[in-house]
């Protein structure tokens, strides 16, 4: 089985003692075709020498950041490149930490800081301190920075404990590298492009127009494109939910920030429009903040935002194949859908109904109708993230179908 051919995995060893499985990790990743070098940190080389990783990469194993030798051969800064994905096992809580904090006061650590390759890590710590807040934490932010996580399993571990803990067995890594270096799924080899969120507009350096969306829906929809084996660049307004693992998410505030972002991440294969861009903005929105005067109220005269929806979904160049939007509505849900898939020249309309009752908005599930020009098919009410896996799934087949 050579499903990971030609792939280069930079292997980052920490000091724990499933350090002795990262030995066998080697071997798997090998059977797959992969080619690996070694990192050891300090603590891993209490439990293996970087002889024993050597000789079963055929490589040198890297230690030192200091290193003459090293660095004269291929240097900290190559070693964060060369390659096409870092894998971190196992990962300790202490490795974790320096990785959320930036820390870079070893060789492992600042290659981590210094590499712009997608990283998957393989925690691997006592039970209480993996469930501990600080790691917690750490996890969170690693996850929101784009890291990869596999693992840890529940099980017996070193100091006669049981729970979370153990880190995943070689073979679950080296598959969960398969998935990430060889994307598979329904929209495998797709760009997707997800708009999510509100967007504000400003009146004045502190005040702004906003609305309710909570970004759930869209954020769901990137996750599950990404999950499905696509590319996807979400561009979200301000909302509070982490970036989505595996998912390039870009930061905008207005509409007019929105767009531009469009534009910049195109081509794309599909377009899922589901933020909730305000339709206004203001005019005349003050450079300083406006200041209250004694019975005068501030005169705000709204202009219209651009429809990023309509614009992309017109445009004779560079149309992703496939265009999907939301509706809003609060009333006759799919008349008005209808009349919004012809008015914006989108190919799919997602139509839910949003009026307070319904507690769509910032809530977690949907009731949504699949609106194209031949056909409506309404969907059951759906946790927001299977609304996603449904729409990705149908969106995989209809690409499928273009194909052939
Ligand atoms: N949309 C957009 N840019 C805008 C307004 C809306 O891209 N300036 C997109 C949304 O992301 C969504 C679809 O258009 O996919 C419909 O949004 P909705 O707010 O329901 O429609 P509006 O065009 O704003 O129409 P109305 O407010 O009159 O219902």
């Amino acid at each position: 089985m050579t499903a990971l051919s030609g792939k280069r995995i930079l292997l980052v060893i920490g000091g724990g003692i499933a350090a002795y499985k990262s030995l066998d990790l080697i071997r798997r990743l090998r059977e797959r075709g992969a080619s690996v070098r070694c990192i050891l940190t300090a603590g891993a080389q209490q439990f293996i020498t970087p002889l024993a990783a050597s000789a079963l990469t055929g490589q040198r194993s890297h230690t030192d950041l200091f290193d003459r030798e090293d660095e004269a051969d291929i240097g900290h800064i190559r070693l964060a490149r060369d390659a096409d994905l870092v894998i971190v096992a196992p990962a300790t809580a202490n490795l974790m930490a320096k990785m959320a904090g930036g820390h870079a006061d070893d060789l492992a650590s600042t290659v981590l800081l210094a590499t712009t390759l997608p990283i998957l890590i393989a925690p691997a710590m006592n039970v209480r301190m993996w469930l501990h807040p600080a790691t917690q934490r750490n996890l969170t932010t690693l996850r929101a920075d784009g890291v990869h996580v596999v693992g840890p399993n529940d099980g017996a571990m070193a100091e006669a404990e049981f729970g979370p803990g153990r880190m995943a067995e070689p073979l679950e890594i080296a598959a969960a590298a398969e998935r990430l270096l060889v994307p598979s799924g329904p929209l495998a080899g797709k760009h997707v492009i997800v708009t999510s969120g509100p967007t504000h507009e400003p009146i004045d350096p502190v005040r702004y127009i906003a609305n309710r969306s909570s970004g759930k829906q869209g954020h769901a929809i990137a996750k599950a494109a990404a999950e499905a084996g696509a590319r996807v660049t979400l561009i979200s307004g301000p909302v509070t939910l982490p970036d989505p693992a595996g998912v390039t998410t870009v930061h905008v505030e207005s509409a007019r920030d929105m767009l531009q972002a469009v534009e910049k991440a195109l081509p794309a294969d599909i377009g899922i429009f589901a933020a909730a861009v305000a339709d206004w903005r203001v005019a005349n929105a003050g450079e300083q903040k406006i200041k209250k005067k004694d019975g005068t109220l501030p005169n705000l005269s709204l202009t219209e935002n651009p429809d990023i929806l309509a614009t992309v979904s017109h445009r004779a160049e560079n149309r992703p194949p496939l265009m999907v939007g939301f509706a809003a509505e609060t009333e006759h849900v799919i008349e008005h859908a209808k009349q919004k898939l012809a008015r914006k020249g989108c190919d799919l309309i997602v139509a839910n109904d949003v009026s307070t009752a319904g507690g769509v908005m910032g809530g977690d599930s949907n009731t949504v109708h699949l609106v194209s020009a031949s056909n409506v098919e309404t969907w059951p009410t759906l946790a927001k993230t299977d609304v996603a896996r449904k729409l990705v799934e149908r969106l995989g087949s209809l690409t499928e179908g273009a194909k052939s």
